[in-house]
């Protein structure tokens, strides 16, 4: 499974990087504003060291409009994956930017046949959010479970990419479940590491290194 991290904070996807963790990027409006960075000039740093698929959201609803500014923003680098939301316009954004070469992350994606239409339309990713889901009190696991099933039965290449990640337990289930790709904000990736017990075993072996008097360096 790819990690993707979702964030447009430079440092924090640098440092993630170093350590191999970076398979792509996604960003969106709200973490844009975040950033408090200009989206074009964050979104080319981003890509000056990211090789994977680094995702830029469009913000126009007509498609004449989120095709021009989908162009645009591919034209940062050539690993952009232009992000519409799914509405028919960006469904249609979606077949147009798709048919040029251009990969593209249909967001905002809430059912199964939300999928299905993007899966249709060619996109490259598709973006289901789990933590809004479960927000209302419904279950983004189940959907990740019903599009693997359906993009699995018809051979559809549309990449699964679970987002509104908000738990290491998220990124297990989506493991388990068979997701192309999660993407996460830095603090859920690096939560991944903690354990009460290695932390606990750590202490342990520290201690009883201290008392045997010997030094490795
Ligand atoms: C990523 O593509 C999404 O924009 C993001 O994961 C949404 O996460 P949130 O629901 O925590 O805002």
């Amino acid at each position: 499974m790819k990690f993707f991290i979702d964030t447009a904070d430079v440092d924090a996807i640098r440092e993630l990087h170093d350590l191999g963790m970076v398979d792509g990027v996604t960003t969106n409006p709200s973490l844009i504003l975040k950033s408090g960075r200009d989206i074009l000039e964050v979104t080319k740093e981003i890509c000056s060291f990211v090789t994977g698929p680094v995702s830029a959201e469009v913000v126009a609803v007509k498609a004449d409009e989120m095709i021009a500014e989908g162009r645009k923003l591919a034209a940062i680098a050539p690993n952009i994956a232009v992000k519409v939301p799914l509405t028919w316009d960006g469904l249609k954004t979606c077949k147009v930017l798709t048919s040029e070469g251009f990969m593209v992350n249909v967001t905002l994606c809430f059912s199964a046949n939300q999928a299905l239409l993007a899966a249709k339309a060619g996109a490259t990713f598709i973006s289901p959010f789990i933590g809004r889901l479960d927000d209302i009190n419904l279950d983004g696991l189940d959907l990740i479970g019903d599009i693997r099933t359906i993009y699995d039965n018809y051979d559809f290449k549309t990449q699964i990419l679970a987002a509104s990640i908000r738990s290491p337990n998220h990124v297990k289930d989506c493991a388990m479940i068979g997701a192309d790709v999660v993407t996460a904000p830095p603090a859920v990736i690096k939560a991944l590491a903690s354990h009460v017990l290695t932390d606990k075993g750590l202490d342990q072996f520290l201690k009883d290194w201290a008392k045997t008097g010997q030094k490795i360096l």
